[in-house]
């Protein structure tokens, strides 16, 4: 995929000429969350008509795909994670037509196009559970969901000890057609957002036609969200934590692989790649790669070094961990620091414990954006340098940081409401864009926009717009866009492997290909490093073109080209 065909001709379609590239194995993606990425129509709300405006922004930047959160018909009760018609483009963001030009002018472009797909649950706005409602205890249509009589005398209790994940409990009790109180329902989720039954098979044959219908429309490839999780065991026993069941009743169960060998037939039977990928949300990297064995999905995130702190040794364990357990399937590893579920990485990397826990947790907590700002651009070019593919979350080019300030009654994140706001949860990450002037909305909306943006910028990001950082030499934006030229220009940096170099405590250095150099250092003092070379890129504060003199300056990195 690096050195696809540009091409101004509207017919072409660079992207889908070389049928037997496996092009997530190195590809960087960017994370486009519409809601918060350019607002087209001035109503406060991104639409897909501010993110085709902002495509030439996108091929610029120097990715190869775009990824977009669920773009679907939705009540947005968790921001459209919750699909009520998965045929269909929410009218906040605009039709199905405007889908299928992005999808075109994208692949002019050379950027590949991901969509994201939620198998295990739909929106309680979703026709089949409507029909389940309405249809009453002990209909067919029932059988799509997870209901069930409640426990106790009357029917009060839940039917078992399940958590939703944003709080309180699993099931929510729906009322009979007839207004008595009736059966439960159970949502792993919020309670908008009704657990699918997979055991039955109208679920899987309608996700088959669904993955068909966006592949006819040229998309490449499906982000899985919550992909551990749709298979559960049916008799639904109580979770014991303290000492949990085996094989867990609702995570990993043997019986979700079957339902990606039957996605990768339907990726399969198109003539040119198309990627799944899972969230899978695991923390040891063994139980990932059953994921990714050769007949299921080609790829999934890795959280394992998302949620790294900022540790010398602890990255170096997590990397050869990942890397370990990738290569028997000879699946590709991939990089990610940020997404629209965590801690934007600036913020984590400026707080005392810099990982990010896999209860997805989010409070206020005293940060140094400074030091952030200087570790996250470290990190990039670490992220950028090993193998396989990387995800880049909207913003992170900027080098945006967590808002944590905004007003309670503005927060829209189920998982603040659900643990009444216990947990902040993740609307500081979903904070609109700025991309141009002084103020407030920064472009995110057009002049004569009629609604402000729907969460609310701080000021400070007037320093941080895309315009502001244009061709600003050592800008966070320029270096990324420089780190995207020479990945792109050294397949080394992509796939393939990777050879640790001796180096001083508190530093990772390695060797990609024959002759390509990282070496970050991870410490508040600068560091000598021991590798003669040519300075490619830094993030720190040694000048591009100065050359390199083997001092690397604290929390930072560089890209080095050098001899064995
Ligand atoms: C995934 C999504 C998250 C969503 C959840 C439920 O973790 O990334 O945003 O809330 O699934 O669909």
């Amino acid at each position: 995929m690096s050195d696809a065909p540009r091409s101004d001709d509207e017919h072409a379609d660079p992207v889908h000429t070389d049928a037997a590239t496996a092009w997530w194995r190195n590809a960087v993606i960017y994370q486009v969350y519409v809601r918060s990425f350019a607002d087209g129509n001035g109503d406060g709300v991104g639409d897909l008509a501010g993110v085709r405006a902002k495509l030439p922004y996108l091929a610029d930047l120097g990715v190869d795909a775009l990824w977009f959160n669920p773009w679907y018909a939705s009540p947005l009760a968790d921001a459209g994670y919750d699909v009520a018609d998965y045929r269909a483009i929410d009218p906040r963001f605009g039709t199905l037509a405007e889908a299928e030009a992005l999808i075109g002018e994208a692949h002019r472009l050379g950027l590949r196009i991901i969509v994201d797909i939620v198998p295990n649950h739909s929106s309680d706005q979703h026709e089949w559970f409507l029909e389940a409602l309405a249809a009453g205890p002990g209909a067919e249509a029932r059988e799509l969901f997870w209901f069930r009589p409640g426990r106790g005398e009357n029917g009060e209790l839940p039917p078992n000890n399940w958590k939703s994940v944003f709080g309180g409990d699993a099931w929510t009790r729906t009322d009979n057609p007839d207004g008595t109180p009736g059966e439960w329902y159970l949502h792993l989720f919020a309670s908008e957002q009704p657990d699918l039954n997979w055991e039955n098979p109208k679920v899987r044959e309608d996700f088959e036609d669904v993955l068909r219908f966006w592949f006819d429309r040229g998309v490449d490839g499906v982000r899985i969200d919550s992909a551990t999780m749709p298979a559960k065991d049916a008799g639904l026993p109580d979770f014991d934590e303290a000492a949990p069941p085996f094989p867990h009743p609702f995570v990993d169960r043997d019986e979700v692989h079957d339902i990606y060998r039957a996605w990768r037939a339907v990726a399969d039977s198109y003539p040119d790649p198309r990627a799944l990928i899972g969230e899978v949300w695991l923390d040891q990297p063994e139980r990932l790669a059953a994921y990714l064995r050769p007949d299921e999905m080609h790829t999934a995130f890795n959280f394992d070094y998302l949620n790294c702190a900022w540790d010398a040794d602890d990255l170096r364990r997590v990397i050869t961990a990942t890397l370990a357990a990738h290569a028997p399937v000879d699946a590709p590893a991939t990089w990610v620091l940020s997404n629209h579920d965590v801690t934007r990485h600036v913020s984590r990397y400026g707080r005392e414990d810099s990982s990010f826990g896999n209860n997805g947790r989010q409070y206020h907590v005293a940060t140094d954006l400074d030091l952030g700002t200087q570790r996250a651009r470290a990190a990039t070019l670490l992220s950028l340098a090993l193998p396989g593919s990387a995800y880049l979350y909207q913003g992170e080019e900027l080098g945006l940081w967590e808002v944590d300030d905004i007003p309670d009654a503005l927060r829209d994140d189920p998982y603040f409401h659900r643990t009444d706001g216990e947990v902040l949860g993740r609307d500081g990450c979903r904070v609109p864009l700025p991309w141009s002037g002084s103020e407030a909305p920064f472009g995110f909306s057009p002049d004569g926009a009629t609604a402000a943006p729907w969460l609310p910028q701080p000021a400070a990001w007037a320093a941080l717009t895309a315009e502001a950082e244009d061709g600003v030499a050592g800008s966070t934006l320029e270096l990324y866009r420089t780190a995207l030229r020479i990945r792109r220009a050294q397949p080394a940096l992509g796939d393939g492997t990777l050879e640790w170099l001796d180096s001083p405590a508190g530093t990772l250095v390695f060797r990609r290909g024959e002759d390509l150099v990282c070496a970050v250092n991870l410490t508040g003092q600068s560091v000598s490093i021991a590798v003669p070379g040519e300075l490619l890129l830094s993030s720190g504060g040694e000048v591009d073109g100065a050359g390199w003199s083997g001092e690397l300056t604290a929390e930072s990195a560089v890209w080095l080209r050098t001899s064995r």
